[in-house]
């Protein structure tokens, strides 16, 4: 079985509140997509890498990870105006002999290797997957500063990456919504609206997504790796 997958780094981290994107911030001595990378590297399934990045940072970031002495064939891709645009992009460099496609967002570094296969395997055998919270705060419908109405929070998922989808689910979801213009926050969303199934997997609140200033201080204590602070969001599911 052929495995690549595509992390997309090419925001600008407006909510970042800082001149350097959020992929190249640095935790604990080792910048963001760094980090992420290192996990996709020492996952034994995945055989292609394909990292997309702004034009101008791919001299840099080669630079930076010179030193790693990576064993893996790590592409790089130069990222669009959006995210979808530029995970489409990743996945235009994919061979197309290529069995499974995993995506990832570059500013999820403490994604577990054991979630990358547990992902992987399970598009393989059911063709899309994606990784999942419970909803444990109350969420309400809104229109301006008046409620709409509440949702029932048992129903609904709080949806992470990595995602993962066989080849030919992908290249058709991507290219639908490309004619019919249809603009996703993830991958999923492109895939479900053709109907195929998505199965969900529970992720980890570990692995949250670095896009505020307040999310750093988490992340350097995450860096850390302290058992005594992994989730026990699993009795929940
Ligand atoms: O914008 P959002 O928070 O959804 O970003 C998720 C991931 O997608 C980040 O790693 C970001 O760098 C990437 N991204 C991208 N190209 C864009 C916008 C976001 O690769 N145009």
């Amino acid at each position: 079985m052929k495995i690549a997958a595509i992390i997309p780094a090419a925001g600008i981290g407006m909510r970042m509140e800082s001149s350097t994107p959020k992929q190249f911030v640095k935790v604990a001595g080792r910048s963001v997509l760094v980090r992420t990378l290192q996990k996709f590297i020492s996952c034994q399934l995945i055989h292609t890498i394909h990292v997309v990045l702004r034009k101008d940072e791919i001299e840099s970031f080669k630079k930076e990870i010179e030193d790693l002495k990576i064993q893996k064939p790590i592409q790089f891709v130069e990222g669009g105006e959006t995210r979808q645009e530029s995970v489409y992009r990743g996945f235009k460099a994919v061979e197309p002999d290529t069995n499974v496609v995993v995506i990832h967002d570059g500013v999820r570094p403490f994604v577990e290797v054991e979630m990358i296969k547990a992902i992987v395997q399970t598009a393989a055998k059911k063709g899309s997957a994606i990784t999942v919270l419970s909803c444990f705060d109350t969420v309400k419908e809104i229109h301006q500063d008046l409620v709409v109405k509440t949702l029932p929070r048992e129903k609904i998922v709080m949806v992470q990456t990595p995602q993962a989808f066989k080849y030919e689910i992908l290249k058709e979801s991507f290219e639908r919504a490309e004619i019919e213009g249809f603009q996703g926050t993830d991958e999923s969303s492109l895939v479900e609206r053709l109907g195929f199934p998505v199965t969900v997997l529970l992720g980890s609140e570990r692995n949250i997504k670095i896009t505020k200033p307040t999310d750093l201080p988490l992340a350097e204590l995450y860096a850390q790796d302290i058992k005594f602070l992994r989730d026990n969001t699993k009795v929940f599911f």
